[in-house]
């Protein structure tokens, strides 16, 4: 299936920052049925990262603020290199401006099937969200990386925003392939002992279960203004996780916390979206922004009611 200017093997992609920062995780990830992967995101210099503690467990997923810790694209290629292509590989790449994005785009490039954006780490100033909540920069800085790299380029959006339609619309308009949505919300926990907050930096992103609501919110709104695809991302656990993703309008997913729980996700997710589809004797297509046609008769039904009860 092709999602975003590239075929993925099937529609349930691994997520960006887990399992993403070596050759060997990704291919064991790969091997494990995923439709493709997502690498840590890579900067243009190396980063140590937040101080501890970086990754907190909650009751209802994980609070991270791990700080785009990796060792630059320079290093990174060694982990590129063990790669097997197994599936498609997908680098995400952050950086503060154009200067630092070409550096990156340009030397990974030839490793990239496609590259996702991060413009929506909650947790790094002056990257990620920080410059990403800002729809005229997300246009402009999209319509640089398109003039510098030949591959498809998804852009990974926050929802700690008012309106993430609007950020949506400036990375179509800029010329991004796809959107991803979302990336972690930004969130705090306190030790209750002793008054610390419970992660280093502070204040992180949250990501688990508890997010799945404010993902598929996003999804449904932008599927309503864009033409690119979406690629849905947040708290998917199970096969229905991932089926509400496509009826909101997502035409892939992105699985992340819910590989800490449970390594063959993909697999499994896989067997039992199948199983579902061909007991509806459906396909995956069929399920794509099936509630906002649902929405639609709806919205008819309530019509034809009203005029049927004034006349
Ligand atoms: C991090 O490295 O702090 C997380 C990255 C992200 O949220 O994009």
């Amino acid at each position: 299936m092709n999602v975003g200017k590239i075929d993925l093997k099937n529609p349930l992609i691994l997520a960006s920052g887990i399992l993403g920062s070596t050759g060997s995780s990704l291919n064991r990830i790969a091997k494990l049925g995923a439709g493709a992967v997502v690498t840590k995101s890579i900067g243009a210099t190396p980063r140590e990262g937040h101080p501890g503690p970086v990754l907190i467990k909650t009751d209802t997923g994980f609070l991270n603020a791990i700080g785009l810790p990796n060792p630059s694209y320079k290093y990174f290629i060694e982990e590129l290199n063990d790669f097997n292509r197994y599936c498609p590989l997908i680098i995400s790449v952050f950086g503060a401006n154009r200067s630092e994005l070409v550096k990156i785009l340009k030397n990974l490039e030839e490793y990239a099937d496609a590259f996702e954006l991060n413009l929506s780490c909650p947790n790094v100033k002056g990257y990620g969200m920080d410059i990403g909540k800002d729809p005229i920069f997300v246009e402009n800085i999209t319509r640089e990386i398109k003039k510098i790299t030949n591959k498809p380029l998804w852009v990974k959006l926050t929802s700690n925003v008012e309106d993430i339609t609007k950020i949506g619309v400036a990375a179509e308009n800029g010329g991004a392939d796809a959107v991803v949505a979302i990336n972690t919300v930004k969130g705090l926990g306190i030790d209750t002992e002793s008054g610390y907050p419970l992660l280093g930096n502070v204040y992180g992103g949250l990501s688990g279960r508890m997010i799945r609501p404010i993902g598929l919110i996003s999804v449904y709104s932008l599927y309503k203004k864009l033409k690119i695809p979406i690629i849905g991302v947040g708290g998917i656990e199970n096969y229905k996780d991932a089926i509400e993703y496509f009826m909101a309008g997502a035409r892939a997913v992105e699985i992340g916390s819910g590989v800490y729980n449970n390594i063959n996700i993909f697999n499994e997710i896989k067997s039992e979206l199948d199983l579902y589809l061909n007991k509806k004797g459906i396909k995956l297509e069929e399920l794509i922004g099936l509630a906002h046609r649902r929405e639609t008769e709806e919205c008819n039904n309530q019509k034809s009611e009203e005029r049927e009860q004034r006349y």
